[in-house]
């Protein structure tokens, strides 16, 4: 593909976009002839300002600016028409990311971004998987902390299992041991967006709930699901719900049905967050068993959602500082089980807050990805991280972004 530029950043004027634009940029100081890249937004004058920033911060590095309105499909085609590789920070994409996936999708341009909205994706594929098979544009959504980590664990958890003889894992539990980090108001947006969609529109309900939603096809197989704080039978601990779940699982779940060698047909896949032992793992799990529960209920009704969007949860732009970035990680164990009874557990860590800090880092490893790694017989599609990157993601994700993939047992 000869295009001007290799990857363009979509929305580098976003709250967890900035973050990105200057990993992008930091790269390119140590390696100016890398990769060609662009950022791309609706305001010249705040893109402007970014890279008088990043001049000031890395003054060898020269990044090209390109407008463009999310809402208008001439935009967003010219901008797919330019680059190999689009990825997008632009959310929430239920609201604003239609025109970039098909501008992507009908122009054989790759394309990634952070969405953990189900709704979004399912209309995604409705609408443009088979143009972009025909395109060979290459989509993969969810390449932030939803799902990257419980995606490329399970990916990295069914590899080593099978390396090591044990045949595939059949059930394989997902637990967050620990995390510390906060949210953007941009993806506060997209949670409470999700929420006033199903109260607009009951029937996507079955796709925010049915764990195949993303699937090629349903294989009836029953999925559990953490919904309350309860006793772990996998850790002896106590585990309460995580609030990515239903979005992790829908990408897993894809990941199964597209890579049939290395998953089995009966697989089985769920997550929760760890809350420890005893009563006071008890009690921590149920605190955040709470906490999500006031957040689904408060963002479901006007005036709390008005109280907690005024007084209590970040704005637009709004996120984590520098420094919470920098203190924060999260450690994330996939255990699995295979079907002639052998156990296996690895670990994915990462050395930054789970949303931002290393978010920013799997979205540029996985747009390099996408413009580098792919092999001439890898065709177009709608993908997952694991399913068209797995392990030279891993390579990527270890050598760049402070993600370790181990085995524990
Ligand atoms: N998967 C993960 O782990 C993860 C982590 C972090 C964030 N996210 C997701 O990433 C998205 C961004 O979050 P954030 O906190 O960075 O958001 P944010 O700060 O609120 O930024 C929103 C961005 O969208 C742009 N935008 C809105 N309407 C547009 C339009 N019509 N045309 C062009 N650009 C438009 C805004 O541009 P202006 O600056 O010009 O207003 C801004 O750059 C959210 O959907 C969030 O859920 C996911």
């Amino acid at each position: 593909m000869s295009r001007e530029f290799d990857i363009v950043l979509m929305g580098a004027t976003s709250f967890v976009g900035k973050i990105t634009a200057r990993r992008f940029a930091k790269l390119l100081s140590r390696q100016p002839e890398a990769f060609r890249l662009a950022f791309a937004g609706r305001s010249e004058s705040k893109l402007a300002s970014i890279i008088d920033d990043l001049k000031r911060e890395f003054p060898n590095v020269a990044i090209p600016v390109l407008k463009g309105d999310s809402m208008s499909e001439h935009d967003m085609t010219l901008i797919a028409k330019r680059t190999r590789v689009v990825v997008s920070t632009v959310g929430p994409y239920d609201l604003y990311g239609d025109a970039l996936v098909k501008a992507c999708a009908e122009n054989g341009t790759h394309y990634c971004d952070l969405t953990g909205e189900p709704q979004f994706i399912h209309r995604m594929l409705a609408n443009y998987e088979q143009i972009a098979k025909d395109s060979g544009a290459c989509i993969v959504h969810c390449c932030g902390f939803d799902s990257i980590p419980s995606d490329i664990g399970t990916y990295f958890l069914q590899k080593r299992a099978q390396e090591a003889g044990m045949g595939q894992c059949v059930d394989v539990d997902m637990r967050v041991k620990a995390m510390k980090g906060g949210f953007s108001g941009g993806t506060i947006a997209s949670l409470i967006n999700i929420v006033s969609d199903v109260r607009r529109t009951p029937s996507l309900k079955k796709v925010l709930f049915d764990p195949y939603a993303l699937c090629p096809q349903n294989k009836g197989i029953k999925q559990t699901y953490i919904g309350k704080a309860q006793s772990d039978w996998v850790t002896d601990q106590w585990v309460a719900p995580f609030v990515m779940a239903p979005i992790n699982s829908k990408i897993v779940m894809r990941s199964a049905q597209l890579l049939p060698d290395l998953y089995p047909d009966g697989f089985r896949y769920n997550e929760g967050m760890l809350g420890g032992k005893g009563s006071k793992g008890r009690r921590s799990a149920k605190l955040i068993s709470a906490g999500i529960k006031t957040i689904v209920v408060g963002a479901a009704m006007a005036p709390t959602r008005w109280l907690l969007q005024s007084f209590v949860l970040p704005k637009p732009g709004e996120g984590p500082s520098p420094a919470e970035q920098e203190a924060g990680f999260f450690v994330v164990q996939v255990h699995g089980k295979t079907e002639t009874g052998h156990r296996l557990s690895v670990q994915v860590k990462g050395d930054q807050d789970p949303g931002y800090g290393s978010t920013s880092k799997m979205l540029s490893q996985a747009a390099l990805a996408l413009a580098f790694d792919l092999n001439d017989d890898q065709v177009g599609g709608f993908w997952t991280p694991a399913s068209l990157l797995g392990e030279k993601l891993i390579e990527r994700l270890a050598a760049n972004a402070g993600i370790e993939c181990c085995v524990l047992n």
